[in-house]
């Protein structure tokens, strides 16, 4: 704790009056939930890192979860609420290391939707952090927003916060996000207004206060940012109001612990420290040492929580999207333990650390520990492979770059190292520049960019909402109303047409030809999600038909994606919407199936089995579980076996709608990392299986017909698949099966249940015709050897050969020169022979010919350079090759000039 953070000592903060020294950052989150609660907020719980919003990766802020509510969209379960937020940024990964970055962190908020405004938030921050925090008022300072004088009146007169102490910037520092109204993004936002402390006051006031509040980061902190949501950007960039003005704030939960337990950084309080602690034990390292061992250790901290809680909520390390970024923050932290001399696998013996840290706030990273810590190890392990290659490559490219004098890394060097070695381009720079380098990101960012092109070559058929992100999606919403399914309990119905969206534009209609999306009132058509696959179907009014090739749902929008397939489709019309029965009822097999696997998987291997994926298609189902080794053909037979029993027993397929609380008590399986409303839909199938799920089922099990698995593999680090087929699905594998033994039997001419036993009879035959070929092989090299022995010339008292032989094959080359020396006692051979436009010579000296001085590498070395090649070897024995077949003749004679040279 003696560090000094920024260079001044972190002691002389106990001069104030902070009198919480010793809360922790448990205690403070507890405090913050309790202080709301009494300002009539409801608790609700931390969302998913995951969120439920395509425009987002990761879950950035307290606010992620709520917009729905902040456009009126959705309506929340109270006006008030107050959250501790779980969050992940990595716009600064690169800060991380330094006193105050972080990747992972805890955002504590307090929200209202159309209740209390500015006034009150204002004020309730006050009362928090001086009556309940007990931070000394005098060095409490605020910024708001260049012309709020609504907020800034309530910190002058009410408040009562001197004039100088409440600066007004602009909309880089005092808007949310920063910047909105000039530079987006769309969506709503609203001006802000942060809450500062004074960690200097001894310096007396600063000259220019705006200046200082905006830049001096490390004198005036920032704790809290109050944000007044109250516009929505839309497309150009125009505010309008929201339907209600809201709350949405956001105080640093490991920054405040930092400044109550008067910690030089973040990571020396109870939210890192346990952690760096254990770090010092595994490695035999000390913080504080030198700063390369301190930056590493804050680093690894860092990214062990982050990573940690993103494996938690479901997230798996890969190339892409989070799955990356995953990857990166493990193999940054992995670089870190390197660094500070830890060679073995460093990352998951931390994992129960942060279990244990977060054992009440969160408590499910406890009870995945040992899945969490099962992923982070693969990972590393798999990491450790790659690292050596990888860094041993880029080695080399530094010190050519460094000869040739060049500063920088090729974007080529990057993208290789990136797609062959796993590198992060970022991992590659850092390790650069270490060198005095820079790596070209440019340059590996349009090799990237090719390398998307192409894989996108096949999808992007409809331009759509989806594309067009949140503010798309909130146009959308305004236009038309929810969605009424009808799809649980049929496929065909009368609708009406809300909406038709021709290149992501309302249009009036749409004539043949055209791709379109549709939003119809009601519809019997599922919209892909939970794995299940979107139907496909048509719908048609009295002026045309369209043919529908997929659904999905934007915010409770159902999406027709589809083509006018004749005539046109008008805006009002009224129209039959029905779904293509038979492909329906194929994915419905799969999905009760994918149910009947779920339970027998977690019956035979465990009850850690956990869903990680699935797909329900009409073709097959593939499911992705949770699970350490390859599953035995034993367990898969059971398993297929056990599915089956369930199918023949014709159990029906209960669905209910209930309250979360009850299905969980009933002990309905929920999906990891998924969300879930006050009411679910539970999917029973007897006593066999429970689970919260919104697809479509059969009635009964029998429906399923045949249960077939066809794989099982490895996916991803501890992941496996499998894929499985039913009903029509399965009658198709097993008449391709049939197919395939039909054509193996008439081609071993056999009736096909003797197919094996003509199988075995084919092997005998082939053992026998390939000993007898062995033995003419035999025959005849004995026979080249006795042809090549009388072709040897004698030489001063030795034989020489130097021969063309048709042997192609190195070892029986070397064999036949062997076989020729001892047959001819003393002598020198050289054999040579040319296939695939190469030249092979091999070179035997007997042992009283090298001790006159006679030298096989050189001789062979002789031929070699006439036939184009180079080689050489051992005076007594030696190989060469050469590129030119047609100077084999003449490579043949130099080495017997040279051995007569010698002699003369
Ligand atoms: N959304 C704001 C922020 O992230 C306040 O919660 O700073």
């Amino acid at each position: 704790y003696a560090l000094k953070r920024n260079g001044y000592n972190a002691h002389e903060l106990s001069e104030g009056s902070i009198a919480l020294r010793n809360m922790t950052g448990k205690e403070l989150r507890k405090k913050y939930i309790e202080f709301f609660e009494s300002k009539g907020c409801l608790h609700l719980p931390s969302d998913s890192l995951v969120p439920d919003d395509p425009s987002l990766l990761f879950t950035s802020a307290g606010m992620v979860q709520f917009k729905p509510y902040f456009i009126g969209a959705e309506t929340p379960p109270r006006a008030r609420v107050v959250t501790a937020q779980k969050c992940l940024r990595t716009d600064d990964i690169d800060e991380v290391g330094d006193a105050v970055h972080h990747t992972f962190f805890e955002m504590m908020g307090n929200f209202s939707f159309g209740d209390y405004f500015k006034r009150e938030a204002i004020l309730w921050a006050w009362e928090f952090l001086t009556d309940w925090l007990h931070l000394p008022q005098d060095r409490i300072w605020t910024s708001v927003y260049l012309d709020d004088d609504e907020a800034a009146q309530v910190w002058l007169h009410e408040v009562g916060l001197p004039p100088e102490r409440v600066v007004r910037l602009g909309e880089d520092k005092n808007y949310w996000p920063a910047n909105a109204p000039s530079r987006g993004p769309n969506g709503p936002c609203g001006p802000c207004n942060e809450i500062f402390l004074d960690m200097r006051p001894e310096l007396g006031p600063p000259d220019d206060p705006p200046d200082a509040i905006a830049h001096d980061s490390n004198r005036f902190v920032e704790m809290w940012n109050l944000v007044f949501m109250q516009f929505l950007r839309g497309e150009g960039g125009e505010l309008t109001p929201l339907p209600t003005k809201n709350i949405d704030t956001g105080l640093g939960l490991e920054r405040v612990t930092a400044i109550l337990q008067e910690a030089p950084s973040d990571y020396e309080t109870d939210l890192f420290w346990p952690l760096i602690q254990k770090m010092e034990k595994l490695a035999g390292v000390k913080y504080g040492s030198n700063e390369a061992t301190t930056t590493a250790l804050r680093t690894i901290a860092d990214h062990v929580r982050g990573a940690v809680f993103c494996i938690g909520d479901g997230v798996m390390p890969s190339n892409v999207k989070r799955g990356y970024v995953l990857r990166r923050m493990i193999r940054r932290a992995a670089i870190k333990a390197r660094q500070i001399g830890y060679e073995g696998l460093f990352l998951h013996g931390l994992a129960p650390t942060v279990a244990e840290m977060f054992e009440d706030a969160y408590p499910d990273v406890a009870n995945r520990l040992s899945f969490i810590t099962n992923v982070l190890r693969s990972e590393e392990e798999k990491f450790q492979k790659t690292l050596s290659g990888g860094i041993h490559r880029l080695e080399e490219e530094i010190r050519t770059a460094q000869a040739s004098e060049s500063e920088t890394i090729g974007g080529a060097v990057v993208f290789t190292l990136y797609d062959t070695y796993g590198f992060p381009s970022e991992l590659t720079d850092e390790l650069s520049r270490a060198e005095g380098l820079r790596a070209d990101l440019d340059g590996f960012e349009r090799l990237m960019e090719e390398q998307r092109a192409r894989a996108r070559q096949s999808g992007g058929m409809f331009a759509d909402v989806f594309s067009g992100g949140e503010t798309s999606i909130a146009n959308l919403q305004k236009a038309v109303n929810k969605t009424e399914f009808l799809g649980y309990d049929t496929i065909d119905a009368q609708a009406k047409v809300l909406a038709i969206l021709h290149n992501g534009e309302m249009v009036e209609a749409a004539q043949e030809g055209e791709q379109i999306q549709i939003v119809l009132d009601r519809t019997p058509f599922y919209a892909e999600s939970g794995g299940q696959i979107g139907d496909f179907g048509h719908i048609s009014s009295e002026s045309g038909v369209v043919n529908v090739v997929d659904t999905r749902k934007a915010a409770d929008i159902w999406l027709h994606d589809a083509v006018v397939a004749s005539g046109e489709i008008r805006l009002d019309q009224n129209v039959e919407a029905s779904v293509q029965g038979e492909r329906r009822i194929a994915i419905m097999r799969n999905h009760t199936a994918t149910h009947l696997l779920h339970a027998a998987l977690r019956k035979h291997l465990g009850e850690h089995v956990t869903q990680a994926g699935s797909l329900v298609a009409p073709d097959r189902l593939r499911f992705d579980f949770t699970h350490f080794q390859a599953v035995t053909p034993q367990e898969l037979r059971a398993i297929e076996n056990e599915v089956n029993r369930h199918i023949l027993a014709d159990i029906p397929v209960t669905k209910k709608v209930m309250p979360l609380d009850e299905a969980r008590s009933r002990g309905a399986m929920a999906l990891f990392g998924e969300k879930y409303g006050a009411e679910v839909r539970t999917v029973t199938i007897g006593d066999v299986s429970m689970e919260l799920c919104g697809g479509t089922h059969l009635e009964r099990t029998a429906e399923v017909g045949l249960f077939k698995i066809l794989s099982e593999a490895s996916v991803a680090a501890g992941v496996r698949r499998i894929e499985a087929v039913t009903g029509q699905g399965s009658l198709e594998y097993v008449h391709t099966l049939e197919d395939r033994l039909r054509e193996i039997a008439s081609r071993l001419q056999a009736p096909q249940a003797e197919a094996v036993q003509a199988i075995d009879r084919l092997q005998i035959t082939l053992r026998d015709m390939q000993q007898k070929l062995s033995a003419i092989q035999g025959k005849s090299s004995q026979e080249e050897a006795t042809q090549l022995a009388s072709s040897a010339v004698q030489v001063d008292g030795f034989k020489a050969i130097c021969a063309q032989t048709q042997i192609t094959d190195a070892n029986a080359m070397s064999a036949l020169a062997d076989q020729l020396a001892a047959r001819l006692k003393s002598a020198i051979v050289v054999l040579g022979s040319a296939s695939d436009g190469k030249v092979m010579l091999v070179s035997k000296v007997t042992q009283d010919l090298v001790d006159r001085g006679f030298h096989a590498g050189n001789i062979v070395k002789v031929a070699a350079q006439e036939a184009g090649g180079g080689g050489g070897g051992r005076p007594d024995f030696a190989k060469a090759g050469g590129k030119n077949p047609a100077k084999l003749a003449s490579a043949l004679e130099k080495a017997l000039e040279m051995i007569r040279k010698k002699v003369d």
